[in-house]
């Protein structure tokens, strides 16, 4: 989906014009992939824009940081109000949100520490990753040929620029085979997550996701869907989930911030079906709360005062 230019980029404490936010070909992160980055959703509310669960994506990105021993220059507090400020220079009601920490322009070499950390927030209109149909129909998906990046190998709680090459290479080839997105199993075989997107799959009205030590990210979605299944009465179980899971599940979605929460609808050619009352719920549920709808859960709505 191609990105809406809008007037003014942050980078490292200021705003710049959307073609001036670049970077030297030389950049630490360009040839090693030493970046730590976040995507964030800005609703449109009656109340103005609402970014969801600003802080605990920021708080994310720190923590992914401290993992390569890479301290940003900014605290959540102050990144906190540079989104606001990015979002209210480039008049958004409603935006995806692109914070990245990376190691800049310094010294060529795999060691980063001689080179600066650079901030930088980028904010433009985006719709739906997976598209609307996929959001009201369903997606079809491919269980991978490249597995999971091993914990040991990348950790898959730091939300690394390098390690996307693992999701990249699923994601490739799932398009290539026509499907719409990947399955990734870990190294024992187990489902670890989608390319961009964690998993959770509904048997006999049981809803079921993989613990992160299979492998996956802490996703900011997967946590507000926990807490909506279990307010709704339902809640999930972490469990490992094997391939064959997938293919004898009622209900299987998908869910993280690019993606919302997207029923899949086939897998490998074994039909799931249109989609579920379970997934129907907490997909409608998942909407209200980001849409400002459900005072209940205000807590997670930022609102970007004018
Ligand atoms: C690999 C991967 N898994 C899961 C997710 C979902 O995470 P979140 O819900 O925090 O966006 C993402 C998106 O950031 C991701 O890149």
């Amino acid at each position: 989906m191609p990105v809406q230019p809008v007037e003014k980029v942050w980078m490292n404490g200021e705003l710049v014009d959307w073609e001036n936010a670049t970077v030297h070909v030389l950049s630490h992160a360009l040839h090693y992939g030493t970046g730590v980055f976040e995507g964030i959703r800005c609703y449109e509310t009656s109340q103005g824009p609402a970014v969801f669960r600003l802080r605990e994506h920021l708080e994310r990105l720190e923590r992914s940081g401290k993992i390569f021993m890479m301290e940003i220059p900014f605290s959540v507090d102050e990144m906190i109000a540079a989104t606001h400020e990015l979002i209210k220079v480039n008049k958004l009601k409603s935006c995806y949100v692109r914070p990245i920490a990376f190691r800049g322009y310094g010294e060529v070499g795999v060691n980063p520490e001689a080179n600066p950390v650079d901030v930088t927030i980028a904010v433009w209109s985006w719709g739906a990753y997976l598209g609307e149909e996929a959001l009201a129909n369903g997606v079809r998906m491919t269980i991978s040929s490249w597995r999971r990046h091993d914990p040991n190998i990348i950790p898959p709680a730091a939300k690394v620029t390098g390690a996307y090459i693992n999701s990249v290479a699923a994601k490739q080839e799932a398009v290539h085979k026509g499907f719409d997105e990947a399955i990734m199993l870990n190294s024992q075989g187990f489902v670890a997550e989608a390319t961009g997107e964690n998993i959770f799959v509904v048997r006999d009205g049981e809803i079921f996701t993989p613990p992160l030590a299979a492998g996956s990210l802490g996703g900011i979605t997967r946590n507000t869907v926990a807490r909506i299944a279990a307010d709704l009465g339902n809640p999930v179980t972490e469990m490992q989930i094997q391939r064959s899971d997938l293919y004898l599940a009622d209900e299987i979605f998908c869910c993280g911030t690019a993606a919302e929460v997207t029923p899949v609808r086939e897998i490998d050619g074994r039909v799931i079906g249109p989609p579920g009352p379970v997934t129907q719920e907490i997909q409608s549920k998942y909407f209200a709360i980001v849409r400002g709808e459900d005072e209940k859960y205000y807590d997670w709505l930022d609102f970007v005062s004018s």
